[in-house]
């Protein structure tokens, strides 16, 4: 099967180039001006992409997808979380596998991946969290997961009595990333103080959902995230801080980049949008934005666009993890603390990036298509066989109507649950064609992927690149 997109605008981390992409198999054979008339290319499928962006299929490093979390399971399971993700032009994620404490990382892996068979419509690799090193996996374990392509180790700092772990578990993976090459991902909050601070809400008689930003203060953010980079430094490994809300994280970031130490942010596209006046909104409505760390004050928003714009920050995913408002939330109308944490997202975070970012002049196109595609295919080993547009890729490419009008609404999304955190945003610009593998999994801005499609894909090391078509043939 053989694909050609004529006539659009190839846009990449670098350059924006009138061309047209040939696409033979699964991989991109040929990128040039009008292919088809000077050197008489025919394909099964013409794609006319005149005034359109053909982009690299964007990469979303923090999912959620079929997680169990908070007394419940997250509603999105890989096939409507991907569905989610190719209606947005996301064509790879790496989701959060979690060890169930007294559980080894082999059973993690094993019991993620048999959720994922058969279902998954785009392409996908695994994050392993370490939730316990004494009963249950072990350092050498831990230390085997690169060479079968699981190459970042995530650390919960916050969720005491659930995903937490303490300073030595902490330290101790990162000594074992410093060996292996993997990357270290943290949740960087303090837990403990935070715990201390819900159980006094509580007893002072505090349950609206408002509370939940209130016992999380930005300080918290701050601190993790210094003790992260600190611990990080001494262990010798490179450190990935994940959803970086505020200002008293994106600080600590800048000065270790400033430095030269290995350390990376990303934030969400969440928190550009949602400040934590969102939680105060009656009838328990503020429990739609329930997630960990919390919707912040308005003055953050500023913070994180300059933090994306100048590479303090170099990704945005979007944390999707997806509970449905009318049940799942329910679970805490009487206690915050139950409101199981997380939000959906992978559907909108290129039309609302691309919207809010580019097309209000806050970030350059390259830039989008570096934060949401080419960074994170470098820093998570997918590259470039993924993240980029060049012959020998993989041909996951988006083609994008920068002109397109598209309100968004729960009421036509793919994501199983009964909200979006955007509802009645109208954005200009928006997915209409995406291709995985060569395969056209969206057309016209419908999903027409086969589940079973997608794939599990080995990452490289970090600062290791993937192999692609041209370099193997
Ligand atoms: O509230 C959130 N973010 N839920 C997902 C788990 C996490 O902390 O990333
Ligand atoms: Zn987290
Ligand atoms: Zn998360």
């Amino acid at each position: 099967m053989s694909v050609l997109i004529k006539g659009g605008r190839v846009v990449t981390a670098t350059d924006t180039t009138a061309a047209d992409v040939l696409v033979e198999g699964e991989r991109i054979s040929l990128i040039g001006a009008d292919l088809a008339a000077r050197l008489d290319v025919e394909a099964d499928r013409v794609i006319d992409a005149s005034g359109k962006y053909v982009l690299p299929g964007a990469i979303d490093p923090h999912t959620h997808l079929d997680m169990p979390f908070g007394g419940t399971t997250t509603i999105d399971d890989v096939e409507s979380g991907q569905r989610a993700a190719a209606r947005g032009g996301t064509t790879c994620h790496v989701d959060f596998c979690i060890q169930a404490p007294g559980t080894s990382f082999s059973d993690a892996l094993a019991d993620w991946k048999s959720k994922a068979a058969g279902k998954q419509v785009i392409d996908m690799g695994y994050h392993i969290a370490v939730t316990d090193l004494k009963a249950g996996g072990s350092l050498e374990e831990l230390a085997s997961l690169p060479d079968e392509g699981v190459t970042s180790y995530k650390l919960f700092m916050a969720y005491k009595g659930a995903l937490m772990v303490d300073d030595e578990t902490l330290f101790k993976t990162m000594q074992v990333a410093a060996e292996t090459g993997a990357l270290v991902m943290v949740h960087a909050e303090n837990g403990d103080a935070i715990d201390v601070l819900v159980k006094q809400a509580l007893a002072d008689g505090h349950t609206e959902p408002a509370w939940h930003a209130r016992t999380r203060p930005p300080e918290t953010e701050g601190e993790a995230t210094n003790r992260a980079i600190q611990l990080a430094r001494v262990a010798g490994c490179p450190l990935y801080v994940v959803h970086v809300s505020c200002r008293e994280s994106v600080e600590p970031i800048r000065r270790a980049r400033e430095a030269g130490w290995d350390v990376h942010g990303e934030t969400c596209t969440q928190y550009f949008f949602v400040d934590e006046t969102f939680l105060e909104r009656p009838d328990f409505e503020g429990a739609k934005f329930v997630y960990t760390p919390p919707p912040r004050a308005r003055p953050n928003q500023d913070v994180l666009w300059n933090a994306v714009r100048t590479d303090v920050l170099s990704a945005i995913s979007t944390d999707h993890c997806a509970f449905t408002w009318g049940e799942q939330k329910a679970m805490g109308r009487d206690d915050f603390s139950k409101i199981p944490n997380g939000g959906p997202g992978l559907e909108n975070r290129l039309q609302m990036i691309h919207h809010f970012g580019v097309g209000e002049g806050r970030i350059g196109l390259n830039r989008m298509v570096e934060l949401l595609c080419t960074n994170p295919a470098k820093l998570f080993g997918l590259y470039p066989r993924k993240g980029t547009i060049a012959a020998g890729c993989d041909a996951d490419l988006v083609i994008f109507d920068p002109e397109k009008r598209h309100t968004i609404t729960a009421a036509n999304q793919q994501s199983k649950t009964d909200y979006n955190l955007y509802e009645g945003t109208e954005v200009v610009g928006d997915v209409e064609t995406v291709l995985l593998r060569g395969n056209v999994i969206v057309d016209g801005g419908e999903v027409v992927a086969q589940p079973g499609i997608g794939q599990f894909v080995r990452r490289a090391r970090f600062g290791e690149q993937l192999a692609t078509a041209a370099v193997t043939a």
